[in-house]
């Protein structure tokens, strides 16, 4: 597969496939820009070699008119021209004229941001659905293609494999590359022990995660809603927290094959997930809703990943949404900045915590990609990164 260092890009028009799919507040305001970060070095490598960019992402999920109104990619591509401290034109489009007429319009150097790639969902799901003329006419938009959208590679959509299936001169980009090679020091012989951390609320999707997590690390640690299914499998009382109900069995058959489940040994608890009343407790009553790993558990969950040597990351530990039940997670992102581990965060919740209290450098990865990252140490083919050739 060719890397963007092979790739002669003198002077030619370059189609990126970034990903922008950032959090919004409420305003519509970026939360947490660290994709578009994670995503500069492939541009400025361009930008050198005198390229005209048009770069394609998607944000969310549409479905609705009004998702058109939420989902537009402008605000991104303002604050990609605050971190470039350059113009980049947002072209509020996904095809057509206007889009043609400025990139024949384009300098060396320019970068212009086509709208969000998913508006073409609302018309028969072109772009989730990899429609073959949607992939094609993106593609005949530039001479050459780089995917850098390590977060959209589990996906088979349009403006990744539609687009690298219509163009003979394509690479992927440097943070592809940096995902990839720091995930290998998870998937190829992790230094051992192995410790992993997941969290979350869901188990249903990422049953073949753990499944094969389980045969490689040491000591799966988990907390956050996933934990309840858990120990709901292993008979005990957990109140009213959130249950994964479709994964019980699943549960119950990993808990019987293996010894290197850790679970919770205290909670967070309250009885009403909006007022911010809680307490500690060990053992829950039927009116309980666990909201966040205990302070026991967080010493427990701390002396394992004090043993390791290797440490993988996904999900947190808590409640997350709420600033009162972060305390869990917050405290295991201090505590493994401190260690020297091989140690890599899945995207998502939790790179967002790593992030935002500024432990970014002290980890050996944080991730951007969520599903994608998973999808990885599943041991699965990325089709994104396996429609860039061999
Ligand atoms: C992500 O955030 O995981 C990627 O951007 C993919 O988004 P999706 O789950 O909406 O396809």
């Amino acid at each position: 597969m060719k890397k963007i260092e092979e790739l002669n890009l003198d002077g030619k028009k370059v189609i990126i496939r970034v990903d922008y799919n950032v959090p919004l507040d409420e305003n519509g305001e970026i939360v947490d820009d660290n994709r578009i970060v994670e995503s500069l070095k492939t541009i400025k490598y361009c930008l050198e070699r005198n390229c005209k960019l048009i770069l394609l992402s998607h944000l969310g999920k549409v479905k609705t008119e009004d998702d058109l109104k939420k989902k537009s990619l402008k605000v991104v591509s303002e604050r990609l021209s605050e971190l470039l401290g350059m113009n980049v034109k947002f072209i509020p489009k996904t095809r057509g004229k206007e889009i043609e007429d400025a990139i024949s319009n384009m300098n060396e150097k320019d970068i212009i941001m086509l709208e969000n790639t998913r508006f073409e969902d609302l018309d028969g799901k072109k772009e989730s659905g990899n429609d073959p003329e949607l992939g094609k006419y993106w593609a005949s938009l530039g001479d050459v293609f780089i995917n850098d959208a390590f977060g959209t590679c589990h996906r088979s959509h349009a403006s990744n494999v539609g687009i690298a299936s219509n163009m003979e001169e394509k690479a992927l980009g440097f943070l592809i590359q940096k995902e990839v090679d720091n995930l290998q020091l998870v998937i190829d012989n992790p230094k051992k022990p192995f410790v992993v951390i997941l969290g979350g609320a869901k188990i249903s999707d990422k049953i073949e995660t753990i499944k094969n997590l389980s045969l490689k690390a040491d000591y799966i640690l988990v907390g956050g809603a996933m934990a309840y299914t858990f120990l709901k499998a292993k008979g005990m009382n957990v109140g009213k927290s959130l249950i994964d109900e479709e994964s019980l069995d699943f549960a119950k058959e990993m808990l019987e094959k293996t010894d290197k489940i850790i679970l919770p040994i205290d909670s967070i608890v309250s009885k009403d997930m909006v007022i911010d009343n809680y307490e500690v407790k060990e053992t829950l009553d039927s009116d309980d809703i666990g909201l966040d790993i205990g302070p026991k558990t967080i010493k427990l969950f701390e002396s394992y990943i004090e043993k390791s040597k290797t440490l993988f990351w996904n999900g947190p530990m808590g409640y997350y949404e709420k600033e009162i039940y972060q305390t869990g997670t917050k405290e295991l992102c201090d505590f493994i900045s401190k260690q020297d581990i091989i140690s890599v965060v899945g995207g998502g919740d939790t790179a967002s915590c790593v992030i935002n209290m500024g432990y970014k450098d002290k980890f050996t990865h944080v991730s951007t990609g969520g599903g994608a990252s998973l999808e990885l140490l599943e041991g699965k083919e990325l089709p994104g990164i396996s429609c860039m050739g061999r």
